[in-house]
């Protein structure tokens, strides 16, 4: 079990320090207002790699209770966004039967085998990680084929294994393990969540889903799981702003937990998710893009992300401003 760390409420440090050239992001200069505190705040951000906080592998569970709030387009997003930080990530599909993280990262015609096979000894487990073609550090691994079922016996032990083996693979352990879980907190979830040491809770902010994310969250503290932050995705700033919708801060002060980012709704998502062409890759980048973007930084650096009202922001805004810098 990784040990727990406090998350630093200013964890970035000097970034003159800090600096190191960073060959696979190109610095977004060209949308940035340098008078602007966050946005020059966010400029030198980009031209520095975040400094991995914690032990390797980070073996991180992408969950939520309710189903369709987001937490594949996370786990898809999120991956790809640290991959082009520069990290080696394995995601993991753990949703059963009904597997899709495939097909939003448009690798679904590149899966011939999956861990059931590996663990049948049908396949070896490098011929079961499909390596993206775009970010070779990224890899992803269907536990099982779309409509099937697991075999009886198969649970949280078998993905415990894959994490050891991951680790030692030759060619070195992974920076992170990301989990897809799947909706509900039945067999399927508690497999997911079994080799975790940390978790990313994502909810919308509507009142089922945050009964679920509580429910959940309990669940996780059973298994040990304390380090959980929270992605609430969808938000609507009009919406909140006409009453219509709970505030960011609101969704903070039910669950009580860390923010990892929040993520506007758009549309870009959906057109993304039918392209099989995840968010973080288009250019020039989206809102939500940049918001997944960011919150792979904050992941990263075990940093977390402040809600504040509608209401008490200020007049005079920068573009960044949307992600709370
Ligand atoms: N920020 C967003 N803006 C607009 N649409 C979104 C946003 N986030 C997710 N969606 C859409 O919501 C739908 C569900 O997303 P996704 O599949 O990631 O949810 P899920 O939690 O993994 O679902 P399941 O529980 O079934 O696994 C998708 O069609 C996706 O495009
Ligand atoms: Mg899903």
């Amino acid at each position: 079990m990784m040990s727990l760390r406090p998350i630093p409420t200013c964890s970035k440090p000097s970034l003159l320090h800090s600096f190191t050239p960073f060959k696979h992001f190109t610095p977004k200069t060209q949308t940035l207002r340098p008078h602007h505190h966050v946005t020059t705040q966010s400029l030198l951000q980009y031209n520095r790699k975040p400094e991995l906080s914690g032990e390797t592998p980070r073996v991180v569970v992408i969950t939520s209770g309710k189903g369709g709030v987001g937490k594949t387009t996370t786990t898809a997003n999120v991956g790809l966004s640290l991959a082009r930080f520069g990290f080696s990530v394995v995601s993991v599909d753990a949703d059963v039967g009904l597997r899709n993280l495939d097909l939003l990262l448009g690798l679904e015609n590149r899966v011939n085998y999956t861990l059931v096979e590996v663990l049948n000894g049908d396949c070896r487990l490098d011929q079961a990680l499909v390596r993206d073609k775009r970010w070779s550090n990224f890899e992803l691994l269907c536990i099982s084929k779309p409509r099937s079922k697991l075999p009886l016996g198969f649970g949280g032990k078998a993905l415990v294994w894959l994490v050891e083996a991951l680790k030692a693979r030759p060619e070195g352990c992974p920076d992170f393990i990301l989990i897809d879980c799947p909706a509900g907190i039945d067999a399927g979830f508690i497999t997911a969540i079994t080799p975790a040491n940390e978790a990313v809770l994502v909810t919308t902010p509507d009142i089922t889903s945050l009964r679920d994310a509580d429910r959940v969250t309990g669940l996780l503290e059973c298994d040990g799981i304390r380090d959980i932050k929270m992605i609430v995705n969808r938000v609507r700033t009009d919406m909140i702003k006409g009453e219509d919708m709970m505030s960011v801060l609101d969704v903070q002060e039910m669950l009580g937990l860390s923010l990892l980012g929040m993520i506007p709704e758009d549309s870009e998502v959906i057109r993304s998710t039918n392209r099989g062409y995840p968010l973080v890759l288009n250019k020039p980048p989206t809102l939500a893009g940049l918001a997944f973007e960011q919150s792979a930084w904050r992941l990263v650096e075990q940093d977390t992300m402040k809600a504040v009202m509608v209401e008490e922001e200020p007049k005079k805004r920068g573009f960044f401003s949307f992600f709370g810098g």
